[in-house]
């Protein structure tokens, strides 16, 4: 594992195709947290079981689980709870993306129609509510009362985020402060919940917690980061979602930030006028694209997402060498490269 590390450049690890290639050792786990997940698929509620099924099924990258396991097994844990922890932490977030489409029109998730717009909103919410509250309900098993503080938190954190974001939107004054404030919230927070309940179930000291805390958080802002450049710059069919979703819907994150501020005077009164107008057609939407690509905001945004993965690989430097450690030390390039 070691020599992957050392070895491991932007172009091969692009050709890594998932998270279970940079955690050989942990399949069986991850492979154990897909039956928890498909708990819900045999649900007695017949909608519950159909949605769960479908959800479930087209599975997502898994980063959380892969995160919370690997950070246990990194303090030496060696129960099964972690299991159960890591299917709870990919129930919230997959709770909060079914809302999280709702809320941005998003038709496409992972490459196929999205809940709510197979089955509708009201539906979509009742299912994401019931997720979710079944995820706390299951949490209080366990003898962890911190854990349990830990998930009803970042629920709040989560929801305060998204509120915050929703709340800003087409309000062209929000600057970069303001922007990583709200990533942090609704994204940052589930990654550094993972890392961190990982430390606990293995009786971690308050310090490693703590360092395992902020891993997950600069691991998440560079998620969140790199997610809103693949709105401007990404494919959409590789992505299995629509691009430029963030600026049809008025959503100012880092690279329109960046213009706004950097650009000269005349582009930015002039993308500040089709944004006012609040209904992008397709030449505002490329005009803007035109802009925010010609003026080094891409750049930008990508430098500061690996501004928080060069932080996040600092911190695991000050734990103790391990394969696990190792394993964790592929998370920051690998979520900095992604093209998905
Ligand atoms: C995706 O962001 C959304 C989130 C990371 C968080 C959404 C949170 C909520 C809807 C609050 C509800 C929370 C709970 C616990 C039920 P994005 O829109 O930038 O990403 P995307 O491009 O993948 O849609
Ligand atoms: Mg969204």
């Amino acid at each position: 594992m070691k020599d992957l590390v050392k070895k491991l450049d932007k172009s091969q690890i692009k050709k890594i195709p998932g998270i279970r290639d940079l955690s050989r050792d942990i399949q069986k786990e991850l492979d154990a947290v897909e039956e928890e997940l498909n708990e819900f698929t045999k649900s007695p509620n017949k909608i519950v079981s159909e949605i769960s099924s479908y959800l479930f099924k087209n599975a997502g990258k898994r980063i959380r689980p892969a995160l919370l396991i690997l950070c246990s097994k990194l303090c030496g844990y060696s129960g099964d709870e972690h299991i159960t922890m890591s299917s709870l932490v990919e129930t919230i977030h997959t709770a909060s993306l079914l809302h999280d489409d709702i809320i941005d029109n998003s038709n496409t998730r992972r490459g196929q129609e999205s809940v709510h717009t197979k089955w509708g909103p009201n539906i979509t919410v009742l299912l994401g509510d019931y997720l979710y509250i079944k995820t706390i309900s299951n949490s209080l098993k366990s003898r962890h009362r911190q854990i349990v503080q830990i998930l009803t938190d970042v629920s709040s954190k989560m929801i305060g985020g998204e509120l915050n974001e929703y709340y800003v939107s087409w309000n062209l004054d929000i600057d970069e402060h303001n922007y990583l404030d709200i990533i942090n919230e609704k994204t940052a927070s589930l990654f550094s919940a993972s890392c961190q309940i990982g430390g606990i179930l293995g009786n971690a000291q308050d310090k490693k917690e703590k360092i395992l805390a902020d891993f997950g958080t600069n691991l998440g802002m560079t998620f969140q980061i790199i997610d809103d450049l693949l709105d401007y710059s990404g494919d959409e069919k590789t992505m299995g979602k629509p691009v430029l979703s963030d600026l049809r819907e008025g959503r100012i994150t880092l690279p329109l930030i960046y213009t706004l501020q950097n650009d000269g005077k005349k582009n930015r009164s002039r993308i500040l006028d089709l944004l006012k107008k609040k209904e992008l057609d397709k030449s505002s939407l490329e005009e803007i694209l035109h802009t925010v690509q010609s003026n080094g905001a891409l750049d930008y945004t990508y430098r500061k997402a690996e501004e928080f993965s060069i932080y996040s690989k600092e911190l695991l430097q000050q734990l103790p060498p391990s394969v696990h450690r190792d394993a964790l030390s592929l998370f920051p390039d690998y979520i900095l490269y992604r093209n998905k």
